[in-house]
């Protein structure tokens, strides 16, 4: 577990959460902001999400895919609060999480082959598998499907409440709807932090782009989100159970199968631009045809050095660590008031497709 940069705090309890436990019942101004880097913080944190979990109220966990907005899956009314603070439209289902099989088993009408297949080559981690819902988990999870998306996240802290919770928990991305996903604990305070009781921080996100979905009620199946677990891999391991697995559709026309799939998501506050340049010079006359504006260019291959007049960062040209990265990078340039951010365009093979996907719908 890697920790991010330490948090300002007054011995192990934040300011705003002194003032509003010396004020009484917390008031929900401000989550309380809880830190797991050792033991004893870590059980704590478990007790007091689990506590809170059992009431029926929603807390903000960290996976190592994204921070999740996590509620009791089998409590409708607690998973209607996730809709409300997200603003999530009603069609969108949410992916339930768990931990271990037999959990799962209470969530799904069937298991087939390929679950098994995918769940013992990638499980627990960034892979979500949609599967008929048993009646146990309500509509409003499903967006009222017959289908319910499930994963056993890897994040030791998400477990570990799920166990001690007993019961699955319902999850999206912990960012109001559409916008950028959270991968540390401080994104979902800014953006969150003043609708929810408990943010628990687990450090930075060591995946850092949310999972790969992919849908066993297809025939043969299909990936309906790219993630960090691509195509090959996925059919290598489905191969052993003689299955294969196909891209699915770019853009559904009927009714929404996988609003993760629409067009505009995942954008930030600024306008986003996918661009190529061939040199420092290349890049610079690209930019002098732009109206005025803040401008921040991220780089991965052929990195400006003097700029005029925009800001660079620069991350690195790995696709591991590019997922890692890029999202925080997103959000801090709306926090430093980009008014347009320019992405130097992406390898266009088959391991970078997840990321390639997420900038062209945060560009959209
Ligand atoms: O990595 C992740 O998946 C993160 C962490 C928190 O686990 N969660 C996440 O959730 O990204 P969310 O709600 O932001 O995105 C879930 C995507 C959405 O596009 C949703 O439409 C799709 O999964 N989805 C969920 N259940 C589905 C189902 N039954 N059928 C089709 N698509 C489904
Ligand atoms: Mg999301």
């Amino acid at each position: 577990l890697s920790r991010p940069e330490p948090r300002p705090c007054v011995k192990g309890l934040r300011q705003s959460q002194k003032w509003s436990r010396l004020s009484g019942a917390l008031k929900n101004k401000e989550a309380e902001i809880l830190q797991t880097h050792t033991a004893v913080l870590f059980q704590a944190a478990v007790e007091r999400a689990a506590e809170l979990l059992r009431k029926g109220e929603v807390v903000a966990l960290p996976t190592e895919t994204v921070y999740g907005l996590a509620a009791n899956a089998f409590d409708a009314g607690a998973v209607a609060r996730i809709y409300e603070i997200k603003s999530r439209p009603a069609h969108n289902p949410i992916i339930v999480h768990v931990a271990g099989y037999e959990m799962v088993k209470k969530c799904v009408a069937d298991w087939p082959r390929a679950a098994s297949c995918l769940a013992e080559s990638f499980w627990p981690g960034p892979l979500t598998l949609v599967l008929p819902r048993s009646d146990e988990i309500p509509d409003i999870v499903t967006a009222g499907g017959k289908t319910v998306g499930v994963r056993w996240p890897s994040h030791p802290f998400i477990q570990a409440v799920i166990r001690k919770c007993g019961f699955p928990l319902a999850a999206p991305s912990a960012n109001p709807s559409n916008q950028v996903s959270s991968t540390n604990a401080q994104h979902v305070e800014k953006n969150l932090g003043d609708r929810i009781r408990l943010i628990v921080d687990g450090g930075q996100s060591q995946v850092g782009i949310e999972s790969t979905v992919v849908d066993l009620t297809a025939n043969p199946p299909q990936i309906l989100r790219p993630g960090i677990i691509h195509h090959a891999s996925l059919s290598a391991a489905l191969e052993k159970c003689g299955k294969k697995i196909v891209e699915g559709p770019e853009m559904d026309d009927g009714p929404v199968r996988s609003p993760g799939r629409l067009l505009k998501h995942y954008a930030p506050k600024a306008k986003l631009l996918i661009w190529s340049w061939q040199d420092e010079r290349d890049l610079q006359t690209q930019l002098e045809k732009l109206p005025a504006g803040r401008t921040h260019v991220i780089a991965h291959t052929v990195i400006p050095s003097g700029l005029q007049p925009a800001t660079v960062s620069v991350i690195p040209h790995d696709m591991e660590a590019f997922a890692r990265a890029i999202y925080a990078e997103l959000h801090h340039c709306d926090d430093a008031g980009a008014e347009r951010i320019i992405i130097e365009a992406l390898p266009e093979t088959d391991e970078w497709r997840a990321i390639a996907d997420r900038l062209r719908r945060a560009a959209a």
